[in-house]
């Protein structure tokens, strides 16, 4: 048995601080602990008790770091490491120029292992313990990055993005094969130590309805996977679904009628929904995702954070580099921030903080195991410095509760705020 003592502020949440009244919802140790017990959470609680209790532990003391469960990006593109922050280019275009030229060098092992070690230690470096990824329709790439995660003991969900029409040669495939690929990938990866397979269909308009329709039936087969895809990101992608798909009653519906919409469903971006695609998602008590540094940087909309919320949509919160700008989600929470600010609401740091951990991991129906600062998760874990620059220092300094220490890391921090991460028990 490991036992580990690690001592700092500690902060969690018991409940959903989006809803509600959000202090209930959290709970705070000034001078807290956590105990982990083989890789497990075992116990939270005041320092003095834990220490008393657990003297056989091995202790690290953080002082004033805060350490909250490790963060959670519910959605990303590893294979755009290389192509983050491309300059001048909205949705469709930025796909064309820069990510599917880029996609297409998966088919090379060496290159996607390169990239998915090189973006899963980026994570680590930001505090992120869990990926949700699109890898690229080449199953190499998928292999590349789950044997990347599982070599650092990661969390991570992905699959083979599938486009059968509207992208290169280089990045085709066909409905059979789409199915065939993801079938064996799924068969290979899903549930083998931490890694979780999502069925990738990567939008509607890069899939004709035969290769949506066998995704669906492979989605039957195998309903304890996710399934991920993109949803009402930008008004010209959203007309372009209604000329490919004319008898759609809305972008949503080309995922329903072939067997695409599951509550085990993460649908990214969500910006532009309808009415009725707003009512069916809660219906079905399926997943959005939301990526805000991407929806600025490639121009795609604001997000409509408390409507989806009171609507009891699961809500994660994602980077989706390279679309998003940065790796950080500290940054991604700011991005949130603002967005919400250009909506008129003031989002609350616990509900920023809540959302980039057990939003996200309620979104990929992992809430409890992962994103959780409580008894029976995993003990994946970041520790935040509250003063990592001299800017962020001077403004925590005259902080007169946690929020206010923390909100400051939250707009300006980055990976100098990340003091230590622990994945599944283990210091990094
Ligand atoms: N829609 C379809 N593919 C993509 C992608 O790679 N990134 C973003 N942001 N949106 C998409
Ligand atoms: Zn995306």
């Amino acid at each position: 048995m490991t036992k580990h003592l690690l001592l700092g502020q500690t902060i969690g949440f018991t409940g959903n601080p989006l809803l509600g009244d959000w202090p209930d919802a959290v709970r705070y140790e000034q001078r807290g602990a956590l105990c982990i017990i083989d890789g497990r959470i075992a116990a939270v609680g005041a320092a003095d008790a834990l220490r008393a209790a657990h003297q056989d532990a091995n202790v690290t003391d953080y002082g004033n770091g805060l350490i909250s469960a490790g963060f959670v990006d519910a959605h990303m593109h590893y294979p755009q490491t290389g192509i983050v922050a491309s300059w001048g280019k909205q949705l469709i275009d930025w796909l064309n120029t820069y990510t599917f030229p880029e996609e297409s060098r998966f088919g090379d092992p060496a290159y996607a292992a390169d990239v998915a070690a090189r973006t899963l230690d980026l994570a680590l470096d930001h505090g992120t313990t869990t990926l949700t990824s699109f890898c690229t329709i080449h199953p190499a790439s998928v292999d590349a990055f789950f044997t990347a995660a599982a070599a650092r003991n990661m969390a991570v969900v992905a699959g083979k993005t599938c486009m059968d029409r509207n992208a290169p040669d280089t990045l085709r495939d066909t409905a059979q094969t789409a199915y065939d690929d993801s079938k064996a990938l799924l068969e290979k990866w899903h549930g083998v130590g931490r890694a979780q397979y999502a069925i990738t269909p990567r939008f509607s308009p890069t899939s004709t309805p035969d290769q949506l329709a066998a995704l669906g039936a492979l989605w039957a087969e195998h309903p304890d996977c996710l399934m991920q895809t993109h949803l009402s990101e930008q008004l010209s992608e959203i007309a372009w679904v209604r000329d490919l798909f004319p008898a759609a009653r809305d972008y949503l519906d080309t995922y329903e009628t072939f067997g695409l919409l599951g509550a085990r469903g993460l649908y990214g971006h969500a910006i532009h929904l309808e009415p009725r695609e707003v009512d069916r998602l809660a219906e079905i008590d399926a997943a959005v995702v939301h990526c805000p540094t991407s929806n600025t940087f490639i121009g795609s909309g604001l997000f409509d954070l408390m409507r989806l919320a009171q609507a009891s949509l699961r809500i994660g919160l994602a980077t989706d580099t390279g679309g998003g700008s940065s790796f950080s989600m500290l940054r991604t929470m700011a991005a949130a921030y603002e967005i919400g600010q250009l909506r008129g609401i003031a989002l609350h740091p616990a509900q920023l903080l809540w959302l980039a951990t057990e939003g996200s991991a309620r979104a990929l129906h992992m809430g409890g195991q992962i994103g959780h600062l409580g008894v029976g998760a995993m003990a994946d874990i970041v520790v935040l410095d509250l003063a990592s620059t001299p800017a962020i220092a001077q403004r925590s300094a005259r902080a007169e509760d946690i929020w206010d220490a923390l909100f400051p890391t939250i707009m300006m921090g980055d990976d100098r705020a990340v003091r230590d991460v622990w994945v599944a028990g283990k210091r990094r």
